[in-house]
């Protein structure tokens, strides 16, 4: 499998309410195993030698939950922080959080800014956490950031690239996400990495979050290595030249 392992997964971690629901305990409960469920995934993607790995936290529709369960789902990431950053950055991982985190409570500010701080020189896994984060809003803060540059007089509208504006979404420099992992049962994107999804291969599966296990997430990569990732060019023409690497947008 390590011949087509992929660079950079992306995960949708969704059934923690159902989850808890199913066994009569609160919503919470399931957030909280939920998390629990990242230690050993993180581990093993250290472990393999996974380059990136972007989870989906807390999305821009998200607030639309109880207010009663957006404060918990808050708390929870708070607590989660303070008590992970200091493994993570022994494991050699990079934290980055991407979304709007300037609507979140300063302590929650406090805890992304000291995890991205302490572990921004670390070299391994690049772990990223998309909280209050929209594919949505990310295309649209990128588009403004142009915008605002071609008013000054910084750029010509009429040169602007797909490159360009890759170069101000969420992610940049990052390669593209390779594989894109939803449990929970539905096949949606939820507004999720909507620009960086293009040519991402998909894998949706019934299996709840909280019970994603390391053997979910093996049959996840062995899914993604048994899949021949076109581009747009033909079968043959990769066949004729195997080695050939997908160069998009100007990433790596
Ligand atoms: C995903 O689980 C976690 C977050 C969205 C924060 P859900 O809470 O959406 O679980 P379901 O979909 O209700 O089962
Ligand atoms: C997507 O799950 C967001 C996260 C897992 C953080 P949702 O549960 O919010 O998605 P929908 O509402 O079912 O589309
Ligand atoms: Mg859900």
């Amino acid at each position: 499998m390590s011949n087509r392992l992929p660079r950079h997964v992306a995960i949708i971690m969704d059934g923690n309410g159902r989850w808890a629901k199913q066994r009569q305990l609160p919503r919470v409960a399931g957030h909280k195993a939920g998390v629990e469920k990242v230690r050993a995934l993180v581990e093993r993607c250290a472990t393999l030698g996974i380059e990136c790995l972007t989870l989906f936290a807390f999305s821009s529709e998200n607030w639309r939950r109880p207010a009663a369960e957006v404060r918990l789902l808050i708390d929870l990431f708070v607590v989660a922080l303070n008590e992970e950053t200091r493994q993570l950055h022994a494991r050699e991982v990079k934290l980055t959080v991407i979304g709007d985190r300037s609507v979140f409570p300063q302590k929650l500010q406090n805890a992304i800014a000291d995890a991205e701080h302490l572990t921004g020189d670390n070299r391994g896994l690049h772990l990223t956490l998309a909280a209050n984060y929209g594919g949505r809003w990310d295309i649209t803060q990128a588009a403004r950031a142009l915008a605002q540059e071609a008013c000054v007089g910084k750029l010509d509208p009429a040169a602007i690239t797909a490159e360009m504006l890759d170069e101000r979404m969420s992610l940049a420099g990052l390669p593209e996400p390779d594989l894109f992992i939803r449990a929970g049962g539905e096949q949606r994107i939820s507004n999720y990495l909507l620009w960086q999804l293009a040519y991402t291969e998909l894998h949706f599966t019934d299996c709840l979050w909280p019970d994603f296990d390391v053997a979910q997430f093996e049959m996840a990569l062995a899914h993604y290595a048994g899949r021949q990732r076109r581009f747009g060019m033909t079968a043959e023409q990769l066949q004729d030249s195997p080695g050939r690497r997908h160069q998009h947008l100007g990433r790596e």
